[in-house]
């Protein structure tokens, strides 16, 4: 079933049903009937507290199939409406405060509105917007990236992580000559680009057309079947998987990867849609292993719409006509005026190594308190990922619904399917709330229905 194979994935959005390899082995400590009982007491619970955003769901389902225009974001029996952001905080149109760990998938890295952001914002509207012409500041941008991650040496912008990657494919593709791109179970790269558990499939089934090699993630034997196809153009990995349960793979297994794809002329390409905020020159810097491409979106872009592949020269070489290129690369707001202007003050004025260093240490000491707890209540929960990258496991998907429920009752928004992204914003005493909700979660789930 669809909902069971891809409810991982930002496409289709929901809770998981992801990993439970990596949640201890043990009972589930309800019995299923009481499960779903709690679930029903959980979205009365919730729903009975929220007339405004309730009331705003059944109008948005007349005109929004399934009442929204971002799958991820749904959530039974219906999200709340958002009315304001700031800091580390959301407002819903109810009035009721959430702080935000769930920090826009990955995309408010930076925490909500912060000023330098908001300034370059403004300043870059004062001088009008729509401009269709070519400016300074992505050139300002792309010195900025190109100085920051080690495999980029000249970089181009897009409008999402998606366009990124999918850019980022074809340009393989058209360099080598060849037309299989090695993916790996589980992997989201974007909305025509998710992949299933199973490496035979089902995948996301609105996937672009390529031919897709599907390997076992972290796998070193998946790697012999991957590489015996003479046509591999490409292999896309994120080397810690966001959307597929914040997985990293093994550095053995990245070192492995990376000598395969040299000896065999693939190109290697790093999805750091996510990864990049793992550390100041992104995950290739933290794992030390230089992939051939890179594509980033979300936080680079302040908040804004952002994505960019980019590489060594001679990938890139194809879209520079003066160097006989014969690729051309459309999109009318590819550099648009906001989003660059934002991406610089985030570059310049927020991401520095301190910070991004901070949050990725805050993320790691968050998991470790995660695991203890459910290990003294002896939950069949885990919590896996890397530094600010977190994600809860449990044994049955409904106990990570209830989890995520009991932490909205307490003004803490994690991700429906347990996932969380710290934001520069989100500070030790939230993380103390967080792991305080969720002792006392699994208190109540020892208390008679
Ligand atoms: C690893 C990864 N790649 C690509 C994307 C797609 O980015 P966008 O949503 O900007 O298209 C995402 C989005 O969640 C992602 O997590």
């Amino acid at each position: 079933m669809l909902a069971d194979t891809f409810d991982c994935y930002e496409a289709l959005g929901a809770p998981v049903t992801v990993l439970k390899p990596l949640v201890p082995e043990a009972r589930c400590p309800l019995p299923l009937a009481d499960l779903d009982a709690l679930l029903l007491k959980a979205h009365e619970l919730y729903r009975s507290a929220r007339p405004r955003s309730d009331a705003a769901d059944a109008r948005a389902r007349r005109v929004l199939p399934g009442g929204n225009t971002r799958s991820v974001l749904d959530f039974a029996p219906f999200p709340f409406r958002v009315d304001r952001a700031e800091a580390n905080t959301l407002i819903d149109i109810d009035g009721h405060r959430y702080i935000d760990f769930c920090g826009n998938y990955t995309a408010a890295f930076l925490g909500h509105s912060p000023a330098p952001i908001k300034e370059a914002i403004v300043a870059a509207l004062d001088r009008g917007w729509a401009l269709g012409a070519a400016h300074e500041k992505e050139v300002d941008l792309a010195e900025l990236i190109c100085a920051r991650f080690e495999s980029i040496e000249q970089v181009r912008f897009t409008n999402s992580g998606t366009e990124a990657n999918l850019m980022a494919i074809g340009t393989a593709l058209h360099h080598t000559g060849r037309s299989t791109v090695g993916v790996f179970d589980r992997a989201y790269h974007g909305g025509v680009l998710g992949f299933g558990p199973s490496v035979d499939g089902p995948h996301h089934p609105l996937n672009v057309p390529h031919r897709f090699h599907v390997a076992p993630f972290d796998d070193l034997d998946g790697l012999e079947s991957l590489f015996a196809d003479p046509d591999l153009a490409c292999v896309v990995i994120e080397v810690v998987q966001g959307s597929g349960g914040c997985r990293p793979a093994s550095i053995e297994f990245l070192t492995e990867l990376r000598l395969r794809c040299t000896a065999h002329g693939v190109l290697l390409i790093f999805d750091e849609v996510m990864t990049s905020r793992l550390a100041p020159g992104g995950a290739q810097e933290r794992f030390g292993v230089v992939p051939d491409m890179t594509t980033l979106g979300k936080y680079l872009g302040g908040g804004m719409t952002f994505g960019a592949f980019g590489g060594r020269r001679e990938f890139l070489a194809a879209f520079d006509p003066n160097q006989g290129g014969a690729l051309t690369q459309a999109g009318t707001f590819n550099n648009n005026i906001v989003s660059m202007s934002a991406a610089v003050a985030a570059l310049t004025h927020e991401l520095n190594p301190e910070q991004v260093a901070a949050v990725n240490d805050l993320g790691d000491d968050l998991r470790d308190h995660l695991n203890h707890t459910f290990t003294l209540a002896d939950a069949p929960m885990s919590a896996t990922g890397v530094g600010s990258m977190v994600c809860i496991h449990a044994v049955d998907d409904r106990l990570v619904e209830l989890l995520f429920h009991a932490a909205l009752h307490d003004g803490l928004y994690i991700a429906p399917r347990g996932f969380m992204a710290l934001s520069m914003a989100i500070t030790a005493e939230n993380c103390d709330a967080l792991i305080a909700s969720i002792s006392d979660f699994l208190t109540s789930l020892d208390q008679p229905l």
